[in-house]
């Protein structure tokens, strides 16, 4: 037998970057495994345990009803309680029939970039942002184009942005409020402006509402669905509702968009888990919300200690952050390549946080990103101490 040329993967293979995040995350656990008191600061996910109600739902589903496949897009209770939600948190009307479920938002997103954009088409992200999203992109043979974002702009794009990254074959704009890593918002006006930048191109906008339900302040999060029918929007169980193993997201689609997406998630996905849907459902309930809303009150005083101890060891914090549970922070003063500073902190302060770098390119090098979601707050006053101590001793 002749041996012929080995088959090479496909180029978009080769085009994955890596999710940063979880080498950190690796290390940081096979630190604990070992015996180390590592403080968590790295994960993207709330750790809090499963509220009584969804646990008895969980237990209930699972002694009384097969867990086999449900409809493609979701059960049709659990897209009623989420299209509910919407008219009591927003005052909208949504129809149902827009929700699908999907396998966490991850799935929401990669069928959204394949029902959007064909080979070689572009689609404008944001930089920083969440890590991913280029390769869900990449995935469709299509190019991420980052927009560089400052903190002077709440780190989200402005119209004019839009206007200078265009290009002939841009499909549209997909934007996170509040966003990854820099845990920033869109007001109402802003994402008026932004609708009306792509829409004025002729362009999609996708807005990832992941992280509502997690803001702080007077600032309030506006749905992208209280201003037009035409945007595409992501959500999840993973954050506000904490369910970031049970792997169950959603979608809400323009009305044109519900065939193909139907066949996309029938074929891709055959449903979302069943199990996680009947959890879900309970999530709903006011106690489980009651719940949910004093989380939220803590994970503001985990901030309000943060940014300033933050800033008293030199980092650099232009304003706290109004959502999500992320402090995005200049380390020009203290590094000038934050992956070694990250490694540098777990190894030498037993404390794990991440480098920019997972986050795009601009100015990635002499950021850090700060997660508050997984340790209590004297956790993360030993982290600040830790953190000073090793700073102090510490030449860049
Ligand atoms: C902005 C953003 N979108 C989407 C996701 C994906 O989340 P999931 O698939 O758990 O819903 C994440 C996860 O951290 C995220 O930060």
């Amino acid at each position: 037998m002749t041996d012929s040329p080995k088959r090479g993967f496909a180029r978009r293979a080769s085009q994955l970057t890596p999710f940063k995040v979880v080498d950190f995350l690796d290390a940081a656990m096979a630190r604990q495994a070992a015996g180390e008191d590592i403080i968590r600061m790295e994960v993207g996910e709330p750790i809090f345990s499963l509220p009584a109600p969804m646990a008895a739902a969980a237990h209930h589903a699972q002694s009384n009803t097969h867990q086999g496949y449900t409809s493609s897009l979701g059960m049709p209770a659990l897209r009623q309680a989420i299209a509910h939600f919407y008219a009591q948190r927003y005052g909208i009307d949504l129809d149902p029939a827009r929700v699908i479920v999907t396998t966490g938002s991850s799935a929401a997103l990669g069928m959204v970039c394949d029902l959007l954009l064909n080979p070689g088409d572009s689609l404008l992200l944001t930089d920083p942002g969440y890590p991913c999203n280029a390769n869900f992109v990449h995935r469709c043979d299509a190019t991420p184009v980052r927009i560089p974002v400052v903190a002077e702009n709440h780190y989200q794009p402005s119209p004019e942005d839009i206007q200078r990254h265009w290009r002939n074959d841009t499909a549209g704009l997909l934007v996170a409020s509040p966003g990854n890593p820099t845990g920033d918002m869109l007001s109402r006006s802003a994402l008026t402006a932004l609708h009306g930048a792509v829409t004025q191109h002729g362009g999609t906008l996708i807005v990832d509402e992941i992280y509502h339900g997690l803001s702080y302040d007077e600032a309030s999060e506006v749905s992208v669905l209280e201003l037009t029918d035409d945007a595409f929007v992501i959500n999840s169980f993973s954050k506000y509702f904490a369910m970031s193993g049970w792997r169950l997201g959603w979608l809400v689609a323009p009305e044109e968009a519900l065939d193909p997406l139907r066949l996309m998630t029938q074929n891709f996905h055959i449903s979302p888990p069943s199990l996680a849907q009947h959890v879900a459902l309970a999530a709903f309930e006011p106690e489980c919300i009651a719940l949910f809303e004093a989380r939220r009150a803590e994970l503001r005083a985990r901030r309000d200690f943060l940014v300033p101890a933050l800033r008293e060891l030199g980092l650099r914090i232009s304003h706290p952050p109004p959502g999500a549970f992320y402090i995005y922070a200049g380390i020009e003063t203290l590094a000038d390549d934050c992956e070694a500073f990250c490694w540098d902190m777990l190894a030498r302060a037993g404390v794990s946080i991440t480098p920019g770098t997972d986050f795009g390119h601009f100015q990635a090098h002499n950021h850090v990103r700060f997660s508050y979601t997984a340790e209590p707050l004297p956790r993360l006053e030993q982290a600040v101490e830790r953190l000073a101590k090793v700073l102090a001793r510490r030449e860049i």
